[in-house]
């Protein structure tokens, strides 16, 4: 396997990219415009600058890697010869069964397609497709290039032969695999999403101001993040879109989003990506101090 192609170059597509190119495969990275991709190519080479400046990279692997990345705006073209695909659009899923859809169309017979979504089932994915033995979930944990973990979905109809080829290529990335099976949040989530909402609730209830409940899980917990602002770091779009997949998936109030986060969501208030969330991430030097304790 030597081409990969990446769909979405956003947040956690480049971090796939960027972590594919730095282990020696071809990458076609693929966003809808070229203002899309340029912002991820800009990110690749930051944080790649970050770990040049740590000297846990040389100047050699550095361009070594950019080398290794193509872009395209075009996904039939960007596909045409890689021998896995891994989406990482939108957590949308009338997106992301289109995309798979044109995916098993424009991809070569026996192209493994993953997805890296949060939560949406594998198997409904796998269903639009002609191949779903040949789906699966490979769920990277943000920043990519740093976090061990890869979360691999296996869909209802995934072969174990697919199973094994993701679970040994994570591997050679340098991750550590965890298998589990499509149920909404699969594990991550379905545990994570509970706290960062509850948290969220206990901002919305006045309980505590936002600085407040951070430092209360980060000093009494040993969180390394406090959940607001590791919510701000996911993308609260990101988040209201798993919660409502496992509020729909298990019919459990449990899962009900709070209202000021789907205020936020409408705000257009999402987190670091757009500048602002809970904290205020407009003056980007803020943004880099942040990002840099764990980059
Ligand atoms: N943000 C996180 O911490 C996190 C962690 C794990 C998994 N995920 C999952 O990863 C996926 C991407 O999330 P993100 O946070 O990177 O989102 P994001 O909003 O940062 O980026 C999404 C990218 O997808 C692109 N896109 C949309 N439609 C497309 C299409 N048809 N073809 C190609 N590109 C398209 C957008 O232009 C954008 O650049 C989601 O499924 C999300 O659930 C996110």
């Amino acid at each position: 396997m030597k081409n990969v192609a990446v769909i979405g170059a956003g947040t956690m597509g480049n971090g796939i990219a960027h972590t594919f190119a730095q282990s020696g495969f071809r990458v076609q990275l693929i966003d809808i415009n070229d203002s899309a991709l340029k912002k991820g190519m800009d990110t690749i080479t930051k944080n790649l600058d970050r770990m040049l400046g740590k000297g846990t990279i040389t100047e050699e692997q550095k361009s070594e890697t950019l080398s290794n990345i193509t872009t395209f705006t075009n996904i039939t073209e960007g596909v045409e010869y890689a021998s896995l695909v891994v989406e990482a659009a939108t957590e949308n899923i009338d997106l992301k069964l289109n995309i798979f859809k044109q995916l098993d169309e424009a991809c070569p017979e026996g192209t493994i397609l993953a997805s890296n979504t949060s939560s949406i089932s594998i198997t409904q994915i796998a269903s639009v497709t002609s191949r779903p033995d040949h789906v699966i979930g490979m769920h990277f944990m943000n920043p990519v290039p740093i976090m061990k973990l890869v979360e691999i979905i296996r869909g209802y109809n995934t072969s174990d032969e697919v199973t094994k080829l993701i679970m040994d290529l994570s591997k050679t990335l340098g991750k550590i695999p965890v298998e589990v099976n499509d149920y909404p949040g699969f594990v991550a989530n379905r545990i994570l999403m509970p706290m960062l909402n509850e948290s969220i609730e206990t901002l919305y209830n006045g309980v505590a101001g936002v600085h407040e409940i951070d430092t209360v899980m980060k000093l009494g917990m040993a969180h390394p993040m406090g959940p607001l602002q590791l919510a701000d770091f996911i993308g609260l779009d990101v988040c209201l879109s798993i919660l409502n997949v496992m509020y729909d998936g298990f019919k459990n109030p449990k899962y009900a989003p709070c209202p000021l986060l789907v205020n936020m969501v409408r705000a257009g208030k999402l987190g670091v990506k757009s500048g602002e969330g809970f904290y205020d991430y407009s003056e980007s030097k803020k943004a880099e101090k942040i990002a840099k304790q764990f980059l």
